[in-house]
């Protein structure tokens, strides 16, 4: 390699991509992962979220492509340690149950994905990027560094939500949580853009038995052993 290649592909930030279905996990792992890292984080869902309640603040209509798509390219966001849309703070406002499912919805939009492709490339900033999604490592960020793959049983990623909304004192069934969980899995990796499925050199990690500090540790190993590769 010259060292005007060299350089030019020291330039680019490095990103570790974690994709997987719904309550796998992924956003508090790829959270610990760039902390351990002192790397940048990108929740994509929350972009998507973001748009599915800027398109209810709108009024705007889930089967209106162009229109969802405009909301999305004009998005107002802020992140710092919360979330903001407009001008107002909406950290737990997009976690709630009819926010994802509008964003589910709205995600099987062609026009959607595009416009919010070059908004996610930006969040890869020196010293790197830690992304969380469904498509960031096989639309987003092809040549990520390293691409995992994060999984765990339907009954595991109920039973972690499950527990999440009675510690949070929602009232909550658990077979409604894992029929909910099936539904949100199927549209992700049936649409026909950017289905959620692992890239081709994803390492696939099953997080059922593991806890997040486990799974975080196996994806740093990960980490350590590709950089030694590359070196
Ligand atoms: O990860 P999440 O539950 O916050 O994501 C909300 C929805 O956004 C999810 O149902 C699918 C969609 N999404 C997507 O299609 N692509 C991404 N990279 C991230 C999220």
């Amino acid at each position: 390699m010259t060292s005007t290649q060299s350089s030019s592909v020291n330039a680019v930030a490095p990103v570790i991509t974690i994709d997987g279905p719904t309550a796998s996990g992924k956003g508090t792992v790829a959270l610990r992962v760039a902390n351990a890292l002192g790397w940048h984080m990108l929740d994509s869902g929350a972009l998507y979220r973001l748009a599915a309640l800027a398109c209810m603040n709108r009024d705007v209509s889930a089967d209106d492509e162009p229109a969802v798509a405009k909301v999305a390219r004009e998005l107002d966001v802020r992140f710092n340690a919360e979330v903001w849309l407009d001008g107002s703070c909406v950290t737990d406002r997009i976690r709630h149950e009819d926010v994802g499912n509008l964003a589910s919805r709205i995600a099987t939009l062609p026009a959607l994905r595009a416009a919010l492709l070059e908004r996610q490339r930006a969040f890869r900033q020196p010293p790197g990027l830690v992304a969380d999604g469904r498509d960031m490592g096989t639309v987003v960020f092809p040549d990520a560094e390293l691409k995992v793959f994060l999984v765990a049983s339907t009954r595991a990623r109920a039973e972690r939500r499950y527990k999440q909304l009675i510690d949070k004192g929602i009232s909550a069934k658990l077979n409604d949580l894992m029929r909910d969980l099936q539904e949100r899995d199927a549209r992700d990796a049936g649409r026909s853009v950017a289905p959620l499925a692992p890239a081709a050199d994803a390492y696939r990690l099953d997080s059922s038995e593991l806890s997040i500090e486990q799974t975080v540790q196996q994806i740093l190993e990960w980490c350590r052993e590709r950089s030694g590769q590359s070196r």
